[in-house]
């Protein structure tokens, strides 16, 4: 149970509150490249900031304020042009710094009145890695963007999912370092769902939990179990799978990023990557790009059964919902279950006192040589490698998509 006080210094991510200063020092996805083929502009929301997303005409990625300075239309229909983005409305515009570096008609009229010198939006770097695009809202020298191994995996096919869930973003991270409700909700849980929409042939077999153990790491936390039948030899419990500090959780085949929006919203990246067969090849332009679903409440204040009885991702997305907007932590009542929750707590904790002190967290890499492809090993990594994971993925589109792309 933590005190008012405790909860808030864990949930807030205000750019002067400290874990939004300890948030900031890290890269989060805001985009798949895709959508930018799609549109060369995009609204994001992070961190509490409005911001757009661009790519200018000579393929420049810029990430500036939302807002224009002249009477703040939105900058999402701005114009790209070779050196900046140019806003709809009378013309003004901007480079990827967020400077103003034209105000047409004020320049015709008053050239002796330097109006746009000291206008500056908010300006952000972004980078472009494995399909995705990432932006840092932190403080300068930005760190070097992660090379974590899925990003960098040569050969392989990738899709990506998208939601945003009406949650904290804690509520989200913490889920990772919880293998029991595996088996609760993603099983028993699911059972019930699927016996409710008589979907009986989503129904599977429930396996109990004996042992679990968490370990901190180089780059986080990783999770281990014993399930019944298993013993310490099963990867399972050798190799485990990752927290990846600040909020990433790592599977064999997957990276999901939870990014926080606002106090109240998390931005879900679903980043799943498989082997090719020989001679298949994918553009970033033909990655897919789905919605997952964020399942709340119906109407009438009842479950969406249909959307809980089959993929995992939207049992824990209706379930980080349920536990209110920001979880009250002051209510809980932690047990044996919580041991991989209370350790990331202390560890958060921990990296925001380093961050007050002004030194770098963990997973803030400054060293390029050493940022060529961060390895982190999980279980059923030979199953990815020999693609047995593969072809149960590429069936997975089940999900509306955002991006037509070819098949
Ligand atoms: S509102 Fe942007 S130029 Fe006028
Ligand atoms: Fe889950």
């Amino acid at each position: 149970m933590l005190t008012p006080q405790e909860n808030e210094r864990l949930t807030q991510i205000g750019a002067e509150t400290p874990m939004g200063r300890l948030l900031r020092c890290y890269w989060y996805p805001i985009a798949a490249a895709s959508e930018l083929m799609r549109h060369p502009t995009k609204q994001v929301r992070i961190l509490g900031e409005d911001l757009v997303l661009y790519r200018d005409g000579r393929g420049k990625l810029g990430l500036i304020g939302a807002y224009c300075a002249h009477r703040r239309a939105g900058m999402v229909y701005g114009i790209p042009e070779s050196d900046g983005l140019r806003c709809p409305y009378h013309g003004w515009k901007y480079d990827a710094d967020g400077r103003c570096t034209e105000q047409p008609f004020e320049e015709t009229v008053r050239p002796d009145k330097k109006l746009k010198e000291n206008i500056k939006l908010p300006s952000y770097p972004v980078e472009e890695l494995g399909g995705l695009i990432f932006g840092y809202l932190g403080r300068q020298p930005a760190p070097l963007l992660p090379r974590w191994d899925l990003l960098v995996e040569e050969n392989a096919w990738r899709e990506v999912g998208y939601t945003t869930t009406g949650c904290n973003w804690l509520q989200s991270a913490e889920n990772i370092l919880d293998p029991v409700h595996v088996e609760w909700l993603h099983g028993v849980f699911r059972n019930f769902a699927a016996d409710r929409t008589g979907r009986h042939e989503r129904r599977r077999k429930r396996i109990r939990h004996v042992k679990i153990a968490f370990d901190l790491a180089n780059y986080g936390i990783i999770k281990r179990r014993i399930l019944e039948h298993e013993t310490e030899d099963s990867d399972d419990w050798k190799i485990g799978h990752w927290l990846v500090f600040p909020c990433t959780q790592k599977g064999p085949d997957m990276l999901r990023f939870r990014v926080p929006v606002d106090a109240t919203h998390t931005a879900q990246w679903y980043y799943s990557v498989h082997p090719l067969s020989d001679g298949e090849r994918q553009t970033d332009a033909a990655i897919p790009l789905y919605d997952m679903p964020s399942p709340t409440l119906d109407e009438h204040g009842q479950p969406r059964v249909d959307q809980l009885d089959g993929d995992v991702d939207p049992q824990d997305n209706a379930i980080f919902v349920s536990q209110e907007p920001i979880c009250d932590r002051t209510k809980e009542t932690l047990g044996e279950s919580d041991r991989g929750v209370v350790m990331y707590r202390h560890l958060l904790d921990l990296q925001m006192k380093l961050v007050e002190e002004g030194r770098d967290p963990m997973n803030v890499f400054r060293d390029a040589a050493a940022n060529v492809r961060l390895d982190l090993p999980t279980e059923s990594r030979e199953r990815f490698l020999t693609g047995r994971l593969g072809p149960r993925a590429r069936q997975s589109r089940r999900y509306r998509s955002i991006l037509r792309v070819p098949a």
